[in-house]
């Protein structure tokens, strides 16, 4: 039955920090572990599974449509390669100073995308995933934005939409720039300020300042391991993660978002000799972040034994599934105000348990 009146409260989100709330169980790509990532199936699933957002990467087509896709090179996800009508646009180009061969959303208008279909990232990782090879298509925001409300009316409850745009130095290179479709759509559709529904979250810093300027969406910075932001590097500039990542650098990120998303391990609990996590070896990453007013949102978090600490692996195939809640419980337990994960309902149970106290 659909309920045509959704609850005001209860909803979970802040837009910064704030005490007593649920950790967020952000699905990452959609429910990525059980489909091909970045699919209309593959989102419907988490939300379904409990997730409290889903998260779109975007890029852009020819014709500046946002899609989503993790990286702007197709042939990883697409079927795009057993298509010869498109043989010919196979090309090298340079993205974010790295020499990649392939098939480029930026050379296709939406209409082509549309005539290909989503396969399973690592075939190899997770083949049960590969039966729903060929089956979806490539999705735009506007459609991630129409599911996400039709579940909200079917479901009774607010699901939040956490994009995160891909390569926008890259993009605006090419006349494509980000921003401005993407506060647009995200605008148009009811997506106005704070009220806790979306995040916009990048690894570019003159991306986010440039879109804390045009919106008052919340914002969340990422921050990758090793190396510097890639418009940072563009420019010439010196800053690096690491040092975004101290309590000097979280202050400065503080002046322009209201998160920051943390590689899990890096930035604050990796598993120590044994493969162990010992909270004793957590940084002080989480709560320099809090005090800075930031959020902290880590990914990812997979349940494939390959993924995982070796303490929480179980016994069998790289590709089976090992205790991932564990895993989470360990991050929960430092503080973190949500995480990005390939198994949301895994998440969901694990977050669940932990605010029980179990
Ligand atoms: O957005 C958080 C996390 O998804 C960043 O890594 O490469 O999976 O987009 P990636
Ligand atoms: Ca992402």
């Amino acid at each position: 039955m659909l309920v045509a009146a959704m609850p005001t409260d209860g909803f979970p989100l802040r837009p910064r920090c704030a005490g007593g709330e649920k950790p967020l169980v952000i699905a990452h790509r959609g429910a990525s572990g059980y489909l091909p990532e970045h699919t209309l199936a593959a989102y419907a699933v988490a939300i379904f599974q409990g997730a409290d957002f889903i998260e779109p990467d975007l890029v852009m087509t020819k014709d500046g449509h946002l899609i989503a896709r993790h990286e702007n090179v197709l042939d990883l996800t697409t079927d795009v390669a057993s298509h010869p009508e498109f043989a010919g646009r196979r090309t090298t180009k340079g993205v974010d100073g790295v020499a990649v061969t392939g098939w480029f959303s930026e050379d296709f208008t939406l209409a082509e995308i549309k005539q290909l279909r989503a396969i399973e990232r690592m075939p190899g990782v997770r083949p049960a995933n590969t039966r729903f090879d060929r089956q979806f298509e490539v999705p735009t925001l506007q459609e991630i934005i129409d599911l996400v409300q039709a579940c909200e009316r079917a479901l009774g409850r607010k699901i939040g939409l956490y994009p995160e745009t891909k390569h926008p130095t890259y993009f605006q290179r090419l006349g494509l720039s980000m921003e401005e479709p993407l506060v647009r759509i995200l605008h148009r559709n009811g997506y106005q300020g704070a009220d806790g529904r979306v995040f916009i979250q990048s690894f570019e810093v003159g991306h986010l300042r440039k879109l804390r300027r045009m919106t008052r969406i919340p914002l969340v910075q990422l921050l990758g391991v090793g190396g510097k932001p890639y418009d940072v590097e563009a420019a010439g500039g010196s800053l690096t993660y690491d040092q975004m990542a101290t309590p000097g650098g979280l202050a400065d990120i503080a002046a322009y978002a209201d998160g920051v998303g943390p590689e899990k391990s890096h930035f604050i609990l990796a598993p120590d000799a044994e493969g162990k996590l010992d909270p004793g070896n957590a940084t002080d990453f989480v709560a320099n972040a809090h005090a800075a007013g930031l959020q902290v949102h880590p990914y990812t978090f997979r349940a494939e034994n390959r993924f995982l600490p070796v303490s929480l692996r179980s016994s069998g195939e790289p590709h089976a599934l090992g205790d991932s809640e564990a895993e989470i419980k360990a991050f929960l337990a430092l503080g973190i105000d949500g995480f990005f994960t390939d198994q949301a309902d895994l998440g969901v149970r694990a977050r669940d348990a932990f605010v029980a106290g179990k």
